[in-house]
């Protein structure tokens, strides 16, 4: 199974996002996968200009000149799709914005109807046909991503792809955070991750109490929301009394 996980965080190595990227990476090489990170950050990827030359002049193919030329070929020669990506206004990164419209090529013009009577374009080509989501956000709270879970969902419709599996992590400040008290609980959460990865490679699914354990508080203490909120809230005021101004 090849799964390309396609990261669109400016921060890139850097970021709270390929810190998840990498434990879910390890996990399913661990159960045979090949996988491929991509950063978006390094790339030029033009916003689609709705030309649609990848439907009615060469069909399947984007005729905008830059580094997606690459990463189509990557998109469909993969299993699975991965998608990583910051929280932006409750939304996607803009790099990764830019990347899924310039995905169109992957669909067919004509509009089939699905299975719900809804209509779609179908898919031309055999691959991928599972997406994973990886995303991580500011805030303490799960609820941060309901945007990012009905996207999503809609993207693997879209695409006639299975939503293998989506991780989202609220609270994201804290992955990285060397606090000796936290680190107990960030070696589970690797750990949870990196089942993650090996669930999707030997199931194509996550298991109810996988997706259970990954909407837990990153850190299992009373009151964490309002905890978290004075540690930032402390952090902004240290940072900004240091400016000169
Ligand atoms: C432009 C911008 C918009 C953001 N919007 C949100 C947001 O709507 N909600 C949120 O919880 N965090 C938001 N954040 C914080 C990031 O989602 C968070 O820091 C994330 O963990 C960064 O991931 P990265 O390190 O992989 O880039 C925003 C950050 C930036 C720079």
């Amino acid at each position: 199974m090849k799964i390309t996980i396609f990261n669109g965080s400016p921060r890139a190595e850097r970021g709270n996002t390929h810190f998840m990227v990498t434990e879910f990476a390890k996990g399913a090489q661990e159960a045979g996968a090949e996988v491929e990170n991509i950063f978006l950050a390094g790339k030029e990827i033009k916003p689609c200009n709705a030309c649609y030359a990848c439907w009615m002049e060469t069909p399947g193919e984007c005729t905008t000149q830059d580094d997606m030329e690459g990463l189509f070929q990557k998109v469909i020669s993969s299993d699975v799709l991965g998608f990583a990506t910051p929280l932006y206004v409750d939304n996607v990164s803009g790099l990764m914005k830019n990347f899924m419209d310039r995905l169109i090529p992957l669909a067919d013009p004509h509009f089939a109807r699905d299975e719900n009577g809804e209509s779609r374009h179908p898919r031309k080509y055999d691959k991928p046909n599972q997406i994973i989501v990886i995303s991580s956000c500011g805030f303490p709270e799960q609820s941060h991503f309901q945007v990012l879970r009905v996207l999503f969902r809609r993207m693997a419709r879209n695409f006639s792809a299975k939503l293998a599996a989506e991780i989202y992590r609220g609270g994201g400040g804290i992955l990285q955070s060397h606090d000796p008290s936290f680190q107990p609980y960030l070696e589970s959460y690797k750990q949870l991750l990196q089942t993650a990865g090996k669930e999707v490679v030997l199931n194509s699914n996550l298991s109810e109490d996988t997706m259970a354990q990954l909407e837990k508080p990153l850190i299992p203490m009373p009151n964490f929301v309002d905890e978290y909120r004075k540690r930032a809230n402390k952090m902004f005021d240290e940072r900004l009394a240091k400016l000169d101004r």
